[in-house]
């Protein structure tokens, strides 16, 4: 098929790579001339492990890149995949989904049918207004020369490839049977796996081999839509939930990380996402629980659960921050370490983290700070250029006479440490570790003041970690 993917960010550049890989004509569009050159130079314009070396090995063969909307008169298919950032009031703003759309009108095409497909994440009801703009621009009659269906991606940036080559499932979200079969045939290479070992090399990665086949889900374009945010929001809240209870723990000396393994074992609740942080953030959690909230409150149908876990979660960035305060006493004048900046590891992005919180908060009571992150200082220096922080090309640098070291992303790196080296940078040997991560019996045998969240200071190596045969 010959395939279009309108935008060259973490969705339409993996989504792009990945059909390209499949053996479909895959042109990315981007009005960025930069990204485009970038692509067309086989590099990718985001880090994403492995996407490089998929770009390289599928551009001017099956992939293309082009700052300009003329290669839609061939598509079959046309994906968009642009941003839909949050509005100060927590909507989505459809500036970029309108652009498409407009783009995509007036070059569509009256002599064949194509099917334009949101992978972006819209609040319910973006369908339809793509439709409306694209009908307006092109004068073309929807569900006769084109249709709009609803796709949405479920990608883990860090992981993007494993997810896109391997989903759980595929949702689509189509009221129009000719759209929707075109759907399924150009997603039966993903949901057969044909020839996928063959092709494993070029994927990059050699795991979930087990060759269970996603679950392809047709629904209504509505449904499809919200199925996107109700993910994502549950996800939050899950985390949210273990969050709490790690704070629970803490108080009442129980270990969290068996709490979570021990919930796990019942297959309803599942062993995924119960991983303690200093809280959820990035890209996609707080935008899209704002967006679920904004539009539920006009509709009079407030979700009191996600808000909870909104609060809950700001709640978890104050918690680490004061665990901190409370250890170190006044912070003024004191230098305080972080390791990891992006919101989790294997990715550069560094769009509302965690980090710039508790950062903030640390800066307000005084303290300096020294940061490093393997791929996310670029990103959260622009964002956060008011921040007076030391940025270290290496963690020996953000040791280097700290009175604190704080582990935010849980990047293999850091384990992987030499931390006795590390331990002789410290002034002073405090180690909060918020992702219960690191190997803490190992650290306090030689001297750190190490601890995790929810695990209590002097058990820290589970001893419930077994399963044990009966
Ligand atoms: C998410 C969804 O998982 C994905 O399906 C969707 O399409 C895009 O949004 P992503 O934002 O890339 O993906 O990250 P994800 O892996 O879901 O993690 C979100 C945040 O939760 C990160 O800060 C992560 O560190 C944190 N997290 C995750 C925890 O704190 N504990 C966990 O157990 C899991």
């Amino acid at each position: 098929m010959n395939i279009v993917c309108i935008g060259s960010g973490y969705v339409g550049s993996v989504t792009g790579a990945a059909f390209a890989t499949l053996g479909h004509r895959t042109t990315v569009i981007d009005i960025d001339r930069k990204k485009v050159e970038l692509i067309n130079s086989g590099k990718s314009p985001i880090y994403e492990p492995g996407l490089d070396e998929l770009i390289s090995s599928y551009i001017g063969n099956t992939l293309f890149a082009v700052d300009h909307y003329e290669v839609v008169r061939e598509a079959d298919v046309v994906f968009i995949g642009v941003g839909t950032p949050s509005k100060p009031d927590g909507t989505a703003d459809l500036k970029y989904i309108k652009l498409a759309a407009q783009g995509i009108g007036k070059h569509l095409n009256a002599e064949r049918f194509t099917v334009i497909v949101n992978k972006s994440t819209v609040p319910v009801g973006t369908a339809d207004l793509v439709s409306s703009i694209i009908e307006e621009n092109s004068g073309l009659i929807p569900n006769e020369h084109f249709a709009v269906v609803s796709n949405p991606e479920f990608l883990r940036e860090g992981y993007a490839l494993e997810d896109v080559f391997f989903p759980d499932r595929i949702v689509i979200g189509a009221d129009n049977e000719r759209a929707r079969a075109m759907m399924s045939a150009l997603y039966q290479g993903i949901v057969q796996r044909e020839n996928y070992f063959e092709k494993s090399a070029d994927f990059q990665f050699d795991y979930k081999l087990d060759n269970k086949k996603p679950d392809y889900f047709e629904t209504d374009i509505k449904s499809a839509e919200m199925i996107k945010y109700a993910s994502n929001a549950f996800l939050a809240v899950k985390i949210s939930y273990i969050n709490e209870i790690a704070r629970l723990c803490e108080v009442l000396g129980a270990d969290v990380t068996a709490v979570s393994k021990g919930m796990g074992l019942d297959s309803r609740i599942g062993n995924k996402f119960l991983q303690v942080s200093s809280g959820w953030s990035g890209s996609c959690f707080p935008k899209d629980t704002a967006e679920l909230l904004a539009t539920s409150r006009k509709y009079g149908c407030e979700l009191g659960v996600i808000e909870a876990a909104v609060q809950s979660n700001l709640q978890m960035h104050n918690f680490v921050a004061d665990k901190i305060k409370r250890r170190l006493k006044s912070l003024n004048g004191k230098t305080i370490g972080i390791l990891g900046l992006t919101f989790k590891p294997n990715t550069d992005d560094a769009r509302n983290t965690q980090a710039s919180v508790i950062i903030r908060e640390f800066a307000e009571v005084g303290a300096r700070i020294k940061v490093h992150d393997p791929q996310g200082m670029t990103m959260f220096r622009a964002l956060n250029p008011e921040l007076d922080i030391a940025y270290c090309d290496d963690p020996l640098e953000v040791a280097e006479q700290v009175d604190g070291l704080v582990l935010l992303t849980h990047w293999q790196e850091y384990a992987d440490l030499d931390w006795k080296e590390m331990f002789n940078k410290v002034r002073t040997p405090y180690l909060l570790d918020t992702r219960n991560f690191l190997d803490h019996s190992y650290l306090r045998e030689i001297g750190f003041d190490a601890e995790g969240l929810g695990v209590g200071s002097s058990k820290q190596e589970s001893r419930a970690d077994k399963t044990v045969a009966v």
